[in-house]
């Protein structure tokens, strides 16, 4: 039997997530919105390019809940996106008014899903969709560091101009401002970045990273990128259902590792078929941990505001 991947919000991420999982054939995508018909559409306009794409995936779109049953893995990408002047955080309470009608419906047809969350500010909306659900921390998993960490290395394999399958990067943290892409741990065919590329340049290419939503956003004026967004839910999709325990920057519950508790942050897991299966503790500085603290600290505060 094939697998069943359910994303909730047809919008940019959901329906270009929906495209990539098909198109990869990794399983059959059921499309959710609470708007009538643009569900239906655009999940029907899929299913008519798999003939074209050789794939057999089958794509459904829909409005109601029943159809999303027994899913594996329920993407959640309702919300709002931000607009040109907006923080990720000016987000948080429209969104989590949605992430909490959603969790609950979702989880009641799939009890046994892996839920992966990438509606912003999104370590809150995380935190907010494993208090929601109940859910052991393993099956809550948000979607950023994958992200976030292929701006940098984007940025990287154009500076040195060397293919972008040599370059591995890190980043970590919250995913926001704060982020904390990591140089040391970012390398070209092995080789650390920070001996190929002189300080201030590679800071440049950091900076960049931290503003890379942003970038896009100044670009298309009337909503946020989806195209580099939905290709990384694609990458842990894949990493869930084939078990391939890929080590993926993700926004994970901490109990204690990298001295950090109660909170939703970006650190390095291995993704497998039972969701977070081991958060990898790497050393860091002490440069590096005062900036993990800080993103964790940004982090906290809009968890306190919602209450989660
Ligand atoms: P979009 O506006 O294109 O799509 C959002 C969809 O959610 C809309 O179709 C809307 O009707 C639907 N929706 C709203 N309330 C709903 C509900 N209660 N139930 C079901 N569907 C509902 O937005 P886009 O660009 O797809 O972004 C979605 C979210 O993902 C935003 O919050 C955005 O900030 C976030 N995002 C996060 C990223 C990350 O790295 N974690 C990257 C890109 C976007
Ligand atoms: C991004 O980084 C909007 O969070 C989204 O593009």
């Amino acid at each position: 039997m094939r697998k069943k991947v359910s994303i909730v919000g047809s919008g940019n991420v959901g329906a270009t997530a929906a495209h990539w999982i098909a198109s990869k054939e990794l399983a059959d995508v059921v499309l959710i919105d609470i708007i009538e018909g643009v569900p239906q559409g655009k999940g029907l306009d899929l299913l008519e390019a798999m003939p074209i794409e050789k794939r057999d995936s089958h794509v459904l779109g829909t409005n109601d809940y029943a159809d999303t049953a027994n899913s594996e893995i329920v993407v959640i990408t309702a919300g709002i996106p931000r607009k040109p002047g907006m923080s990720r955080d000016d987000l948080l309470n429209t969104n989590y008014k949605i992430m909490s009608d959603v969790v609950s419906k979702a989880i009641q047809h799939s009890p046994d899903c892996i839920l992966i969350v990438v509606s912003n500010p999104l370590d809150a909306m995380a935190q907010a969709a494993y208090k929601l659900s109940k859910f052991p921390r393993e099956r809550v998993i948000g979607m950023a560091g994958v992200l976030d960490s292929a701006r940098f290395r984007t940025f990287i394999a154009e500076e040195l101009n060397v293919s972008v399958e040599n370059v591995t990067a890190f980043v970590l943290g919250g995913h926001g401002d704060t982020m904390v892409p990591l140089t040391r741990y970012s390398t070209v065919a092995g080789i650390p970045v920070t001996e190929l590329m002189e300080p201030k340049r590679l800071e440049s290419l950091v900076q960049r990273t931290r503003d890379g939503g942003a970038e896009i956003v100044k670009y298309l004026k009337t909503g946020s990128a989806y195209y580099a967004p939905s290709a990384a839910v694609a990458e842990m999709v894949e990493a869930i259902l084939k078990d391939k325990k890929k080590i993926l920057p993700c926004a994970a519950y901490l109990d204690g590792e990298y001295g950090i508790k109660g909170l939703y942050v970006g650190v390095p897991v291995k993704l497998g078929a039972k969701g977070i299966e081991q958060i990898m503790e790497i050393k860091l500085t002490s440069e590096e941990k005062a900036a993990l603290n800080k993103s964790a600290d940004a982090v906290k505060e809009l968890v306190a505001v919602i209450g989660v």
